[in-house]
This record gives structure tokens, C-alpha cells and sequence, in this order.
């Protein structure tokens, strides 16, 4: 069965989505199936990845919108092992779109849950915002690895699992009632610049 890691923070531009790129690339290169869902409409993961999102004809967002299943979408990459769910501007309407529905914050986990089992690795490279395709992404994910850069307000962002501690009993589900282990959670350090000034990542 894959194992489902999201890549979040609300800040934005603290690296998520070249974490989740090089992350799923390293992978596939160990030879292990990896799938990329791209679950921001910026679709950086998708143009980083090759293909451009203007011809993308279906994205994640049909997935999870109109039930179309993640098999008939899934687009191969240069990459051997690596396959990746694009994205598209159209993802912006779909929290108000999904708004109305029942277990509005499932959606994710039951586009994965058909393919999980085609893959030894799923990344999710989510949006700069703790919106509902975010909290899609983290209640379909096993783990979750947080970029911080190395500056104060990306590190205020992360803090903001704490508000679950807080607020044992939020008015929604999902996420908000999701509890990681401390295993589960990563941060992922990005442009740390050392003495000798180059930039760099470290996980912690
Ligand atoms: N370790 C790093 N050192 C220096 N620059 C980096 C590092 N990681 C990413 N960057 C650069 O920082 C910028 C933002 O990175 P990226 O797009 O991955 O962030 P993001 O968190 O996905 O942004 P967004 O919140 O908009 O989705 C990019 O120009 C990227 O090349
Ligand atoms: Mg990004």
C-alpha cells in the first residue's frame, strides 16, 4: 500500500513544491512507483514536471469534483516510475464548489484510495493556504513534511498544527480532528545559507 505524504505550510514560497518535486523525482530513481498530485492551481508541480498546464484537459480538479477516476488522468513523466495528477487554474472553484457536499474533506482520500495500492509512494504538493483542497491533502496523507524557510514568518506558519491542541473539537472534520504522530510530521528546512553563502535543505 503507498504511503500518502502531503507537502504543506500555509506560507507561501517556502519550497513545497520543490520539495515535492525533487522528493518524487529521488524516488522514482530508487525505482519506486511514485505518483505527484499537484494540488495547487498555481500548477508549479505540473509545469516543473513538463507538462504545460494550459493543455491539460482533465486535472485533479474533475477528480474531485466530478468523480473522475485519478487512473484516467494520471499523466506519465520523463521520469521513469514517476507519474503525475496535474493540475489546473479550475482548482481555485472547487472549495467553493465542494461546499455543499458531505465529507467535503474526503474527497482526496477517496480519489487515492482505487490507485493506492499501485504505488509505493504518493506526494501531494498542496497550495500556500489551509483551504479545503489543503485539508483534502492532509487528511488523505500518512505524513506530512513542512518546508520552513530559514526566515521568521515561514516558521509562524508552521506552528499552526498547534491551533489543533487547542481546539480539541473544531466545528469541521477531517483535518481539523486529525492527529499525527510526532513520526508523521517532518519540517523540511529550505535556503539555509551557511558561511560559505549556497543555499540548501535539511530535514528535521
Ligand atoms: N533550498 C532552496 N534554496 C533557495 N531557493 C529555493 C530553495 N527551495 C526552493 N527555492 C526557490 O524558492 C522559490 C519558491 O519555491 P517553491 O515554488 O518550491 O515554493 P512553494 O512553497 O511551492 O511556493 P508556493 O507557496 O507559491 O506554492 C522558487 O524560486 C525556488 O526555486
Ligand atoms: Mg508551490
Amino acid at each position: 500500500m503507498g504511503k500518502v505524504i502531503a507537502i504543506a505550510n500555509q506560507k507561501g514560497g517556502v519550497g513545497k513544491t520543490t520539495t515535492a518535486m525533487n522528493l518524487a523525482a529521488s524516488l522514482a530513481v530508487l525505482e519506486y512507483k511514485t505518483l505527484v498530485i499537484d494540488a495547487d492551481p498555481q500548477a508549479n508541480t505540473t509545469s516543473g514536471l513538463g507538462i504545460d498546464p494550459k493543455s491539460v484537459d482533465k486535472s485533479i480538479y474533475e477528480c474531485m469534483v466530478d468523480g473522475v477516476e485519478v487512473a484516467q488522468i494520471a499523466i506519465p513523466t520523463e521520469i521513469n516510475h514517476l507519474t503525475l495528477v496535474p493540475s489546473h487554474i479550475d482548482l481555485v472553484g472547487a472549495e467553493v464548489e465542494m461546499i455543499n457536499l458531505e465529507s467535503r474533506e474526503e474527497k482526496m482520500r477517496e480519489v487515492i484510495a482505487p490507485i493506492k495500492a499501485d504505488y509505493d509512494f504518493i506526494i501531494i504538493d498542496c497550495s500556500p493556504s489551509l483551504g479545503l483542497i489543503t485539508i483534502n491533502a492532509l487528511t488523505a496523507a500518512d505524513s506530512v513534511i513542512i518546508p520552513v524557510q530559514c526566515e521568521y514568518f515561514a516558521w509562524k506558519a508552521g506552528q499552526a498544527p498547534e491551533y489543533d491542541q487547542d481546539h480539541p473539537d473544531p466545528p469541521e472534520s477531517g483535518a481539523g480532528n486529525r492527529r499525527y504522530s510526532a513520526d508523521d510530521v517532518r519540517c523540511a528546512l529550505t535556503s539555509i545559507e551557511p558561511s560559505g553563502g549556497r543555499s540548501q535543505n535539511a530535514f528535521c
